[in-house]
């Protein structure tokens, strides 16, 4: 981008593909850190006198238009962080979009709505995603990629519409990506990574890779009781990919061969039941051994124990990488494991950082400073499969 604001943008049309991708209760975003975070771009943008038109998808909306993915609380936001107006278009690149991005005089934010209400953007059919990228490409002159989130997405905005304009990096894509290289080239040791959240299947290629990779490997989260369960224990009603057991049996062989430490929760707090997020009413949980959960419970938080363990482990760090909660944080009764492993990362004297939207927005809802950690990533599946060594479409498409 710094090119580029060199070469001069005033009075140019400049797409930026951001990640708004907030979480909403109803219309109110509930952590607004994605939208901070390509701030730096768009204000730049717009002080060198660009007409600035942002873009983004929000949710997962299946191709057409569907009021409760709006962008249109994020775009609010946005005017608001800028501190002046944000137009909002109420479609991607029909009537409203063409007149609101012709009507920015130079220095003016425009917001067209969510790009997921084309079912262009996410087509797997490359004519029709290119279709739809031409579309996109004729509200502009230039193309800003600053969506870090979404750059693992072969999708239409992230992909297809870059090869279309002249294109760069945003300041948070160049940032993001400064970051993740320390964490893949030339990593400080101990290199210890805290993976949690509730999806295993998700998060096994990056465990595959970080075998040969990180020194320690703490599991927590909605996915430890796979592991807990191929280690032999059961798991009582807890969350189970009971599919997985076999290739996470096969990573703690591999971990034990290669002197990596994998370290599985000792206690977890358990309830017979799944708490109420809405009400929050006390879910009263106990604490068992990790190796004694009731047939009849269901596992929601690290332990005391496990906290304790944890924290010792994260300690001696040089290099921490921490993805996805450790227990329902939503929950005040669970929300102890993942504040004692930001906790944990606070304290250390190692570079930290933190990855993926969940634990992004879970250290901000707890009332964590962020600028005491080395670096929050915006992106969830994008972080991830960074580490993972894959060639990201996003990256790809702005490389040349
Ligand atoms: C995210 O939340 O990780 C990004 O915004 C990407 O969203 P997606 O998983 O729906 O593509």
């Amino acid at each position: 981008i710094d090119e580029l604001l060199s070469e001069g943008v005033d009075g140019k049309r400049v797409f930026v593909r951001a990640d708004l991708n907030v979480p909403l209760d109803g219309t109110a975003i509930t952590d607004d850190g994605r939208i901070r975070a390509v701030l730096p771009t768009v204000k730049a943008l717009a002080e060198a006198g660009a007409r600035v038109v942002v873009a983004s998808h929000l949710g997962r909306p299946k191709g057409a238009p569907d009021p409760a993915f709006s962008l249109a609380p994020a775009a609010a936001r946005l005017g608001e962080l800028l501190g002046s107006e944000v137009r909002f278009a109420t479609d991607t690149v029909g009537e409203s979009a063409q007149s609101t991005v012709a009507g920015l005089a130079p220095g003016q934010v425009a917001v067209v709505e969510n790009l997921r209400f084309n079912a262009g953007e996410t087509s797997k059919d490359d004519a029709e995603r290119g279709a739809f990228a031409d579309r996109l490409a004729a509200l502009a002159d230039v193309y800003v990629g600053d969506g870090f989130g979404a750059v693992h997405r072969k999708h239409a905005s992230v992909y297809d519409l870059p090869a279309r304009l002249p294109h760069y990096a945003g300041h948070l894509i160049a940032s993001e990506v400064a970051v993740l290289k320390k964490l893949t080239e030339d990593v400080r040791r101990p290199y210890v990574v805290a993976l949690g959240g509730a999806k295993v299947s998700d998060k096994l290629a990056v465990i595959d890779q970080l075998l040969d990779k990180a020194d320690r490997l703490l599991i927590g989260g909605g996915m430890a009781y796979t592991f807990l369960k191929a280690k032999g224990h059961e798991v009582g009603i807890s969350l189970l990919q009971e599919d997985q057991i076999p290739v996470v049996k096969e990573y703690m062989e591999r971990a034990e061969k290669k002197g990596v430490e994998l370290v599985l929760p000792v206690d977890v707090l358990v309830a017979p039941e799944f708490p109420d997020l809405r009400t929050k009413a006390p879910a009263n949980p106990t604490t068992v051994a990790a190796d004694a959960i009731p047939a009849d419970q269901e596992g929601l938080d690290i332990g005391p124990e496990t906290r304790k363990l944890y924290a010792s482990k994260l300690a001696d760090a040089a290099t921490v990488f921490w993805n996805g909660p450790m227990g329902v944080f939503e929950h005040p009764d669970y929300a102890e494991g993942t504040k004692a492993v930001a906790q944990a990362l606070i304290d250390s004297p190692g570079f930290t950082v933190v990855g993926g939207g969940d634990s992004a927005a879970a250290v901000r809802t707890l009332g964590f400073d962020e600028t005491a950690f080395g670096h929050i990533s915006t992106g969830g599946g994008a972080s991830l499969e960074y580490l993972e060594g894959k060639t990201l479409p996003g990256l790809a498409a702005l490389e040349d």
